[in-house]
């Protein structure tokens, strides 16, 4: 039995490495991938679909965003960068920040100014990157991260713009398919910049031209209702949820999103912030699993589309959710229930549980 080697060399042959790379080089990795496609058994039962939940906040740094990060990283460096950017809602900076320092490239992170949840800010820190807070939302770092790296050539842009990200997280469907054995019916996820819609779209789309999967999945993109976009079908100007992750108005791969949607006869949905947490509390307490409010979206996307019938009862459905929910500790206390405290007396905890009998 090999241990998982990482992205870059379990797919090799359907990654663009190499071409015109350093001779030599060799992958950047904290070995991504390779995650949980876990039964949800309570989502199951509640919607009467075969549902699954792909954990990519299990990836090292708690995000889906290291399976493109191993890529752009490892490029960077094989090209002789000397850093790297990226604008973030938090997770591409984490994840920007932990491959850089172990590639020994310099690291910098565009963030909006007091909308990236904790964790994800003392990640970024701790793998020594250079955080610069800006005044403005995601779509005003995006700008700046573009601008600044097509001015200076020794710094790449490691945001989902960068098309070898995209080809890192399309492994992720490969992963989904060889774990079912085929395709699902629906693949329902969360979108903000809608990277991650086109990695998924393409990575299924690949499978099936080359016959290891006999269909594709609809795909359901879910955004939430305060920065909906592609739903609306217009950019938002002053996008707002609590899922800060999501908090984007201006998605980078619109006319991919809309591609993958269209071509797989899927759909766009918003959710609002209460839907959102109402999920997100769901899928911790019945299935175990505590991801962040943006990835309860996918779960969200789910219930809604199963009651309205758009998710016929009895399909296989996977929902990726996409980050930790240790990333945004505020969020998860901010409903804290009440506390019990008691002495250095049994007693009392078996009390405090209900269960004296
Ligand atoms: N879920 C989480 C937890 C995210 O962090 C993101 C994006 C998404 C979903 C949406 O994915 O942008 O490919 O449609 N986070 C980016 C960031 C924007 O900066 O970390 P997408």
């Amino acid at each position: 039995h090999q241990p998982w080697p990482g992205l870059i060399t379990a797919y090799r042959d359907r990654l663009p490495v190499c071409d015109t790379w350093a001779p030599g080089w060799e992958p950047v990795t904290l070995r991504e991938g390779a995650t949980p496609l876990l039964p949800a058994r309570a989502l199951s039962e509640l919607t009467g679909c075969d549902v699954h939940l792909k954990v990519e906040g299990l990836n090292p740094t708690g995000s889906f965003k290291d399976r493109g990060m191993t890529m752009a990283v490892t490029e960077a460096k094989a090209t002789g960068k000397k850093g790297v950017l990226c604008a973030s809602t938090g997770n591409t900076s984490a994840s920007a920040a932990a491959y850089a320092s172990i590639a020994g490239l310099e690291c910098a992170v565009l963030v909006p100014a007091g909308k990236i949840a904790m964790g994800k800010l003392a990640q970024a820190v701790m793998y020594g990157a250079k955080i610069i807070e800006v005044d403005g939302n995601f779509d005003d770092c995006l700008e700046l991260a573009r601008k600044t790296t097509a001015t200076f050539d020794t710094i790449s842009l490691v945001n989902s713009v960068n098309p070898v990200r995209i080809e890192g997280q399309k492994t992720a469907a490969f992963e989904i398919v060889d774990a079912l054995g085929k395709a699902p019916d629906v693949h329902a996820l969360p979108v903000g910049n809608a990277g991650n819609i086109t990695a998924y779209w393409r990575g299924y789309s690949e499978y099936f031209a080359d016959g290891i999967s006999s269909s594709r999945p609809r795909m359901l993109g879910v955004q939430a209702a305060g920065a909906a976009p592609l739903v609306n079908g217009a950019p938002v100007k002053d996008p707002e949820t609590i899922a800060t992750a999501i908090r984007i108005g201006s998605p980078a791969s619109w006319n991919q999103a809309v591609a993958a949607k269209d071509e797989s006869n899927g759909q766009f949905r918003a959710a609002t912030d209460e839907k959102l947490l109402e999920a997100y509390r769901l899928v911790a307490k019945t299935e175990g699993v505590f991801v962040e409010p943006a990835s309860a979206a996918s779960v969200a996307g789910l219930l809604a589309a199963t009651a309205d019938g758009w998710i016929e009862k009895g399909s296989t459905v996977v929902c990726t959710v996409t980050g930790n929910g240790l990333k945004d500790p505020d969020t998860a206390l901010s409903s804290l229930p009440e506390i019990a405290r008691v002495g250095i007396d049994p007693v009392a905890v078996a009390a405090a549980m209900g269960l004296t009998e």
